[in-house]
């Protein structure tokens, strides 16, 4: 028998060699609302948190690792991106991320400044009409995939891919910045296309 691996979905997982630990003592210092999502825990008020001038290196490492990752791994030609937000988030005991993609983004990603509750990516792929109990997953069958956060682990993943995170139930703050990735200039071919700037 001859099996063909079909469709399979990529993110990327890199350790910010830039990140270190006063970032989170930054973070802190900005002020942050309840979020709009029940339960969700906080956001920060301020939507452009990589621009401080603290961040400017994770910053500059966060947009060579996203280049990397469009041009060799997503295979696209995109000349210049930008971060278009950025946010942190903070999650107290019972506090979740409820299941959601990016909007208005083109690849995001999500910056870990402490250990917490994992990321659950789900798959995109439908269930079969007829679905019999799994004994064991494999990577085919897999609803999902978790991301354990680690300070200065930057995730990177297309923007519509579905992802939340499961109730908190540790006694510790969970913290992360959330961020969205454009692509700048002329896109697409000449009956779609958009100029970004
Ligand atoms: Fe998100």
């Amino acid at each position: 028998m001859k099996t063909v691996t079909l469709f399979p979905s990529i993110l990327a997982k890199h350790h910010l060699s830039n990140y270190s630990d006063n970032l989170l003592d930054v973070v802190k210092s900005e002020s942050f609302s309840p979020s709009h999502n029940n339960n969700g825990g906080y956001s920060h008020d301020n939507t452009n948190i990589l621009d401080l001038k603290e961040f400017k290196a994770v910053k500059k490492e966060i947009l060579i690792t996203a280049k990397d990752f469009i041009k060799n791994h997503l295979g696209h030609e995109v000349k210049k991106i930008k971060i278009s937000g950025s946010w942190a988030n903070k999650l107290q005991k019972n506090n979740l991320v409820p299941l959601h993609y990016h909007i208005n983004s083109y690849v995001s990603g999500v910056l870990y400044l402490s250990k917490g509750t994992p990321i659950e990516f789900h798959t995109p792929v439908k269930p079969t009409p007829i679905f019999p109990m799994i004994k064991k997953h494999t990577k085919y069958t897999a609803p999902s995939y978790s991301v354990k956060p680690k300070k200065g682990l930057c995730v990177l993943f297309p923007a519509n891919f579905m992802h939340s995170v499961a109730s908190s139930q540790e006694d510790q703050e969970r913290y992360s910045i959330g961020f969205n990735i454009v692509p700048l200039g002329k896109i697409g071919f000449p009956t779609a296309n958009i100029t970004i700037v």
